[in-house]
């Protein structure tokens, strides 16, 4: 793989929000797939869900006490959207080294949707809700994760930066950031914290539904809902 010079490339994004990401990315791409009750992955449906539920839960700590880009104070500034979507109308495009403002705000509404989903998802699996609901939030996720893949790839184009790539591995290129340092990264206390908000979490989802995480029909499971589709 081609690797840019580390000495010409600095840290953005520390390791644990990149492996946040794409784990959030396949537990998401597992619930859709295995959503339909007639789907051969059927049985990991619930297991995907409950795997989500940990990592928001996770991301919740690390966006107070993770790395510096990590964290909600550096990202979520409202006041900075209105001349950020000025100058995207205008064609100008200031690359961001953490997300842009616009970004900012994404970041928050996929979060928050999908911890809405995951909230809507077990109140089916209780037998609290009709499924609808569930169904429609979910595919509403989906129309904003397309929005988001749409925004990061353009933003990639715009700005001729590949944040795809720095998601991946964690740098972005010096020489279209002049000054840039590398960002502050997480401490050792931050570390364990993030583990023990996993452990935790995993342990209170466990004690709600001893199954949460072994993966099993969801008729024999929940039996009212065999008779859908
Ligand atoms: C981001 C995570 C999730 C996504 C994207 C998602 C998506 C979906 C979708 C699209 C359906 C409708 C399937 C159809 O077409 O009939 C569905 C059904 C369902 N989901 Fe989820 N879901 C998620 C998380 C969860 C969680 C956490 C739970 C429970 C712990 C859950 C429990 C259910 C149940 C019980 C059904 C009804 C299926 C049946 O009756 O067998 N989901 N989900
Ligand atoms: C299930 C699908 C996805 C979900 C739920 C999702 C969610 C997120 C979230 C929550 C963030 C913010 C990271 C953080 O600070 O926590 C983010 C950032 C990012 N995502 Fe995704 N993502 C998805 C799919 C993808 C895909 C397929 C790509 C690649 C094309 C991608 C590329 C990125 C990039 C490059 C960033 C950083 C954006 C920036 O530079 O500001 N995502 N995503």
């Amino acid at each position: 793989m081609a690797h840019p010079d580390r000495a010409e490339t600095f840290k953005v994004w520390d390791a644990p929000l990149r492996l946040f990401h794409w784990l959030l990315v396949a537990a998401i791409t597992i619930a859709f797939l295995s959503s339909e009750g007639d789907s051969p992955i059927a049985t990991w449906h619930m297991v995907a869900g409950w795997s989500a539920a940990v990592l928001i839960a996770f991301r919740l700590v690390w966006g107070l006490i993770g790395g510096e880009h990590a964290r909600f104070a550096d990202f979520v500034r409202p006041s900075a959207i209105a001349s950020h979507l000025r100058e995207l109308l205008v064609g100008r495009t200031e690359r961001a080294i953490g997300h842009n403002p616009l970004g900012g705000i994404a970041v928050i509404a996929l979060l928050g949707l999908t911890g809405v989903v995951l909230w809507s998802g077990i109140t089916v699996a209780a037998d609290r809700m009709d499924e609808d609901l569930h169904e429609v939030l979910a595919y509403g996720l989906l129309v904003l994760i397309g929005i988001h893949v749409g925004a990061v790839l353009l933003m990639s184009l715009l700005t001729r930066e590949n944040l795809v790539r720095a998601m991946i591995g964690g740098r972005k290129k010096r020489d279209l950031h002049p000054g840039a340092r590398d960002a502050r990264a997480p401490g050792v206390f931050a570390m364990l914290l993030g583990l023990v908000a996993i452990v935790l979490t995993s342990l209170a989802i466990l004690r709600a539904e001893p199954t949460a995480f072994s993966h099993q029909h969801r008729e024999a499971h929940h039996g009212a809902h065999d008779e859908r589709d």
